[in-house]
């Protein structure tokens, strides 16, 4: 495991752009607009809840860092189960890491899962690399096709494994964008797609923190028997609001993130 932070995120990040040239297209022209530092709100990391790749081994990685753990996350029609992980340092970006119930999927689903996560090791999962190392399996395009079929997360993840789902723009921390509206007018005037499902700004000032997120870029990915353009990941914006308390919210609304999964659904946009 990383036992420095910024290396670890780092290593996320240069492994997402690879697949998600939009974002570093994004990231290049919001720094440009704003000539100063981008601060990453949160990244998130998906997986299956089956041993030895279940939700609380990918935590081990930020725990060992510091993180503590924060709210809990329940998305029944999407059979997921998710957990966030902040840190007391402020700049620390926050973790939201969810997990598929496999239990609850179809018997076909479940048997094909298993034999994707049966050849992947502890020692594996606990390597520095790990929430970077993509697929540790092979897989043919039927098989993603059927997954797909049936649940756009498992597809997902078979397909592109183990990385950062997303990374976040911290809108707070932008001097010349103030509202989430705004930077979905920026990504829409240069040309970018923005998910608009359930509208395009998720959550309120009530619920503490705005949302939106790009659609995810198409990329191709090879698979066993041929290549095939998929969706990848995409970039989140993020604007908190601070407690009654007077201190800034760090958690998640789980309406929102229910819309935001949907960011790597096939779109004929
Ligand atoms: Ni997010």
């Amino acid at each position: 495991m990383h036992t420095d932070r910024n290396t670890l995120f780092e290593k996320l990040w240069q492994n997402y752009r690879e697949v998600t040239p939009s974002a570093a297209q994004i990231h290049q022209i919001l720094g440009a607009e704003e000539n100063q530092a981008i601060v990453n709100d949160h990244i998130a990391l998906r997986t299956f809840n089956l041993a030895p790749v279940g939700l609380n081994a990918l935590a081990q990685h930020f725990l060992a860092l510091g993180y503590r753990e924060g709210g809990e996350y329940h998305f029944k029609n999407k059979k997921l189960y998710a957990r966030h992980y902040e840190h007391s340092d402020p700049e620390a970006p926050k973790v939201f890491i969810s997990e598929l119930l496999t239990e609850q999927c179809s018997p076909e689903l479940q048997a094909r899962v298993n034999e994707l996560v049966a050849g992947v090791t502890q020692e594996q999962v606990a390597a520095d690399n790990f929430l970077y190392s993509g697929r540790h399996w092979d897989l043919d395009y039927d098989t993603y096709r059927n997954l797909l079929k049936e649940n756009e997360y498992a597809a997902w993840l078979a397909a592109w494994g183990y990385r950062a789902n997303h990374f976040t723009v911290s809108v707070n921390h932008l001097q010349h964008f103030h509202t989430v509206a705004d930077v979905n007018q920026l990504l829409k005037d240069k040309g970018f797609r923005v998910n608009s499902a359930g509208g395009e700004v998720k959550g309120s000032p009530e619920d503490l923190l705005e949302q939106s997120s790009t659609m995810a870029d198409q990329v191709p990915v090879e698979f066993r028997d041929r290549n095939a353009t998929i969706p990848s990941c995409f970039y989140e914006f993020a604007l908190r609001y601070n407690k009654p308390d007077g201190n800034r919210y760090m958690g998640f609304v789980a309406a929102s993130a229910d819309k935001i999964f949907e960011s790597t659904n096939f779109s004929t946009q």
